[in-house]
């Protein structure tokens, strides 16, 4: 055990109480979420304000949020000409197994100028999509990507495939999560394009059909509660998005697999359209569903996703929340595009 350093700056949007305690809770639960900190293992918290700030102490956000019992410090950073302004800092200071490299530091709004290293690095533009099941993230993405040239990752079908191993291997996806943590070493996932669609390889099949049914559904919601699996699946991810521009969508891409995604969107739709969508989806097809079925797994994978103690489906505090329930398909792509094309205005 080590007492590590986060580091985490955000900017507030006015001097007011509120904005000010917003930004500071805000910054200090992305470093609580995206480094799996544990309250208890907080030694300190200590904050700076640029002199602008004047109406709150930021961390009387700490004690709103529920810490009561760790050490806060407010401190007034030193005025420099040309510097950041209405900036709060903090270091969250931790007991931790996790080495320095493997801690998250959290730059939000205006304070990602601070990191020009995070934002050179990116080279490749990232767009990241979460959303609950059904909101119409894949389509919307993929045709987004194809009338920009990106390149779409579909999360959610590698969460299927591992599914699917489970199911083949008789493995049960809920109950038997020792037995798939041991094997995952011998699941093979690849993504790769064939006449501009993404085909999705399990150890060397096409999978891309089989990992649609229901029951794949069900059973993927239920392998990404395994902290092991996502592991393994969010550094391949990760890995991906280093190599082109991409539009990647899932349930924790905005705030754990792309935290410094240029556009974070989080699309959704109320159930009752969700299902309307997804049994249209399948009847075209002519797959024979039941409505009410559908209905209620997207109910039951909402709770899953979003009560799962590992990187749980969220609206991220810096993603821009797209309610698709009464827009068009068109309508989405191009709400998503118009936030595509803001980058850099
Ligand atoms: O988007 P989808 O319906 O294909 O996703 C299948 C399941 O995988 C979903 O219920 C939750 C899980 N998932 C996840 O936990 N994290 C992701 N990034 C993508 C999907």
């Amino acid at each position: 055990m080590a007492v590590r350093a986060v580091r985490g700056a955000t900017t507030a949007d006015n001097n007011t109480r509120e904005d000010i305690l917003d930004a500071a809770a805000e910054t200090v639960k992305e470093i609580i979420d995206r480094n799996g900190i544990n309250t208890e293992d907080i030694t300190d918290i200590t904050f700076t304000v640029t002199k602008d700030l004047t109406k709150a102490f930021p961390a009387a956000a700490v004690r709103r949020m529920g810490i009561t019992d760790v050490p806060l410090l407010d401190m007034a950073a030193p005025f420099v000409e040309g510097s950041l302004e209405k900036c709060i800092r903090v270091i969250v200071r931790f007991n931790t197994e996790k080495k320095n490299s493997e801690i998250h530091h959290v730059y939000l709004k205006g304070a990602k100028v601070l990191r020009p290293d995070i934002t050179a690095k990116e080279t490749y533009i990232s767009v990241a999509v979460d959303g609950p099941a059904g909101a119409g993230k894949s389509s919307v993405s993929k045709a987004v990507a194809k009338d920009l040239g990106y390149v779409y990752i579909d999360t959610g079908a590698m969460y299927r495939s591992v599914a699917l191993y489970a199911i083949q291997n008789g493995i049960d996806c809920k109950t038997d999560t020792d037995k798939l943590i041991k094997k995952l070493d011998d699941i093979r996932i690849e993504i790769k394009y064939e006449d501009g669609a993404q085909h999705i390889y399990l150890n060397g099949s096409d999978v891309s059909k089989a990992i649609r049914e229901e029951k794949v559904s069900v059973g993927a919601s239920d392998v990404a509660v395994i902290p092991e699996v996502r592991k393994k699946l969010v550094s391949l991810q990760q890995n991906m998005a280093k190599t082109a521009n991409v539009i990647m969508d899932g349930r924790d891409i905005c705030s754990y697999v792309l935290p410094n995604a240029q556009v974070k969107i989080f699309l959704t739709a109320s159930v009752e359209k969700r299902a309307e969508r997804r049994y249209r989806e399948l009847t075209e097809k002519g797959v024979s569903c039941d409505f009410e079925k559908i209905k209620s797994d997207i109910e039951y994978r909402d709770k899953n996703d979003s009560e799962r103690k590992t990187a749980p489906l969220k609206c991220a505090p810096d993603a821009v929340l797209l309610d698709t329930s009464d827009m068009t398909f068109e309508q989405s792509a191009e709400a998503v595009k118009a936030l595509i094309k803001k980058i850099g205005d």
